[in-house]
């Protein structure tokens, strides 16, 4: 099988990457992706000369590249996207033309090759909304209504609904999954995980929003690669629809900033209560059932504290990486890499 992924330089997608070049030998990739202050290639560099892997810089909005990469693979997993909520509460308009119309983008290739192409449509539980806090027994499933309240959560939804509508209208083989918060490494720095640890390692506070209640659902990142092959290979794409994937692992932020400060050996002291966001959303929980009872998938690699403490390890040990986001040197890889060759 030949995967045409997009977004593969950021978090999940680059870990997708190295999942499936591990774990499926017939198996190639073309990860085409823009880079934007969270794509990185440097996530990818010790895969980046193996045979089965290309890469293509270049936009989901530039049509007749993403016309010709889609006509070359068996399968799109359509990850690019606009990812943090707060940028999005800063400026929703990035958000609307990657994450509406470069999906749109693609999807009119994929319809222009009549069921060829299976398309995966990678999108995130907040299209629901949220849940109260007062009645644990509720959760997110696949026929949960769409109600989102961030212009990140709006945009995932718009797109959610537009492969829904190709699905129906045209034919076209589609799923959707939508997923719960990922932790796990190369996680960019704005991200609640990532920031507190190296914020912690760097000496600096850790800033918590509102009064710290607000529940996610964590799922190791690699579970849901896992997750998403694991429907790529064995969903029925002709029929459509929708998986849920969960971690089933929900925790307070304030229980996740204890966990993280115990881990780090810091105290309480070190947590700096600040402004809440915008529109909070207060909880989200998913109910992964479907996905387990049709496919078979369930998290393995999720568990806490073990899978919090890898993690964290992870960061400690790796300060060059994320030094160099942070610091914006990553960027400079690109050009060394690849414009200073030409
Ligand atoms: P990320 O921000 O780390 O990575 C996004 C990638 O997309 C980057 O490499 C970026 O350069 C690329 N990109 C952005 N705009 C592009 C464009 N116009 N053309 C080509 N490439 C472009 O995001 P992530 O956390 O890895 O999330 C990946 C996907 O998974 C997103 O669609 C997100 O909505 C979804 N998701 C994320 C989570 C999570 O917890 N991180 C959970 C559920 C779903
Ligand atoms: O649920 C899936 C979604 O999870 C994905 O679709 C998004 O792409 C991903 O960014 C993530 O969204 P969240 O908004 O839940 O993640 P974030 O890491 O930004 O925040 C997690 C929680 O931590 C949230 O309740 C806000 C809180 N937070 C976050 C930051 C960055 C803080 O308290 N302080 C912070 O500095």
């Amino acid at each position: 099988m030949h995967i045409l992924l997009t977004g593969g330089c950021g978090f999940i997608g680059s870990n997708f990457v190295r999942l499936v070049l591990r774990e499926r030998s017939d198996y190639s990739l073309t990860n085409l992706d823009v880079l934007t202050y969270s794509g990185n290639l440097e996530n990818l560099a010790d895969i980046e000369g193996d045979p089965r892997y290309r890469f293509v810089k270049g936009d989901i909005n530039d049509r007749d590249l993403v016309n010709r990469l889609v006509a070359e693979c068996d399968a799109v997993v359509h990850m690019a996207a606009e990812s943090h909520v707060d940028r999005s509460i800063m400026d929703g308009r990035p958000f609307v033309l990657t994450n509406v119309l470069g999906t749109q983008t693609l999807l009119d290739a994929v319809r222009a090759l009549r069921g060829k192409v299976k398309f995966l449509h990678v999108s995130t539980d907040e299209v629901y909304g949220d849940l109260p806090l007062d009645q644990p027994q509720v959760k997110f499933t696949e026929t949960t209504p769409y109600a989102p309240s961030s212009p990140y959560s709006a945009s995932k939804a718009a797109s959610d609904l537009l492969v829904r509508a190709y699905q129906h209208t045209f034919g076209i083989p589609a799923i959707i999954t939508n997923c719960s918060n990922n932790f796990g490494p190369y996680q960019f720095p704005e991200k609640v995980i990532p920031l507190f640890v190296t914020n912690l390692i760097e000496g600096k506070k850790v800033p918590l929003y509102g009064d710290g209640r607000n529940v996610r659902d964590w799922l190791h990142v690699e579970d849901h690669c896992e997750a998403l092959l694991t429907v790529l290979e064995k969903a029925d794409f002709t029929s459509g629809g929708t998986y849920n994937i969960g971690g089933n692992n929900e925790r307070s932020n304030l229980d996740l900033t204890h966990a993280i400060l115990k881990i780090m050996g810091k105290d309480e002291s070190f947590i700096e209560p600040v402004t809440d966001r915008l529109g909070h959303d207060r909880r989200y929980a998913i109910d992964a059932r479907k996905i387990e009872k049709e496919l078979g998938w369930r998290p393995t690699r999720s568990a806490w504290p073990g899978a919090l403490e890898q993690t964290v390890r992870w960061y400690v040990e790796h300060p060059d990486w994320w030094q160099r986001v942070k610091s914006g040197a990553y960027r400079d890889y690109y050009e060394q890499q690849y414009v200073k060759r030409r």
